[in-house]
């Protein structure tokens, strides 16, 4: 009887995905960036954003001499900004410490900043031939349907068990292959809601689809309702420039260019003339919305602030940009809609 693993290899070879855009290489700069990006975010979304990323830093050298905010410019709209900022350190790390040439070895690769276990070894395998197992969201929620195992996916024993049962049911060869298969199976059959067992390769010994329990596997995490939080964004016009501001690499969209904050309690003019050195006219509110987070829901009150003039700014993270320039800043999704609204 073929293994999981080749089950896996043969539906693969019929039915996997073969013309995603990093599958074209196994150069480590492609592929790493790839698994970076593919982190947090979809396949579908990912495709563009790689493709223009390439574009602009055809290779690690390019990356490693560009300024940060270029960077950031290119992930503006892909969240989860803290890849960026790692991606860059890396990329310098990479020409520094290794001679511009990426380690082969899982456990340097774990060592750059932003590459854990699951994305050393996937690097490994799709460029070095390692024979190694991972373990994304994907790849957790096909393990534990089909060994039906309980518990929450992130706790460390549920995680270790798993690392474990995922490193014995590696085939002894055409691991890219199969490591490929897990990523495919996870996002197209495997799915978190409907999953299509009629046509899985291992449904036949699958723990969950046999007890009946595929909507119970994985454990899932207990709801919590996020908390909210709430802040007011001045967009702040003079002419066709608005004025924009760079954020602390911590906290929120660090690195990205956006709109500045108005502090709790302060009132809008005064804070405009004293804090910014920009008198403004008219205050009008725009309509508030929400943007979630991982652990927290943000609450955002855009006002839109006319300036009677466009001063010379004394603060370095500020700036006037022409509307004509906002397509190419480093704005985080929710500020590039408000201004795109305006
Ligand atoms: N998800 C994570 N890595 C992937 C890859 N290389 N191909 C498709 N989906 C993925």
């Amino acid at each position: 009887m073929p293994s999981f693993a080749e089950r896996l290899i043969d539906w693969q070879l019929g039915h996997g995905r073969r013309d995603l855009p990093w599958q074209q290489s196994n150069d480590p700069y492609r592929v790493w960036l790839a698994e970076i990006m593919l982190q947090q975010t979809q396949v579908a979304t990912v495709i563009g954003y790689y493709t223009r990323f390439l574009e602009r830093f055809r290779n690690l050298d390019e990356l490693a001499a560009a300024p940060v905010e270029d960077v950031m410019a290119l992930w503006s709209g892909l969240g989860y900004y803290a890849r960026a900022r790692n991606l860059h350190a890396a990329a310098r790390a990479v020409m520094l410490q290794h001679g511009g040439r990426f380690p082969r070895d899982p456990a340097a690769l774990t060592r750059l900043p932003g590459i854990g276990r699951s994305t050393a070894n996937a690097i490994a395998v799709f460029c070095f031939g390692a024979r190694a197992p991972i373990l994304d969201g994907n790849v957790k929620r096909l393990l534990c349907r089909y060994l039906g195992i309980h518990g929450l996916p992130g706790t460390s024993s549920v995680d270790s068990r798993l690392w474990q049962e995922a490193a014995a049911l590696l085939p002894a060869r055409q691991v890219a292959t199969y490591i490929q298969a897990q990523m495919d199976m996870g996002a197209t059959l495997c799915t978190r809601r409907q999953p299509r067992c009629t046509t899985c390769p291992v449904a036949d010994r699958c723990v969950a689809h046999l007890e009946h329990r595929v909507a119970e596997l994985p454990t899932p995490r207990p709801k919590k309702t996020l908390p909210e939080r709430t802040v007011t964004l001045l967009i702040l016009r003079a002419e066709n420039h608005v004025l924009l501001e760079t954020r602390p690499p911590a906290g929120i969209w660090g690195g990205l260019v956006s709109l500045p904050e108005l502090p709790e309690g302060a009132e809008v003019t005064t804070f405009c003339a004293t804090r910014l050195g920009v008198r403004v006219g008219a205050v009008l509110p725009a309509p508030t919305f929400t943007h979630a987070f991982t652990h927290f829901r943000l609450r955002i009150q855009p006002l839109l602030c006319m300036a009677t003039a466009q001063p010379r700014l004394a603060e370095p993270q500020l700036r006037w940009i022409g509307m004509d320039a906002l397509a190419q800043a480093a704005l985080p999704a929710p500020v590039r809609s408000i201004l795109a609204s305006i």
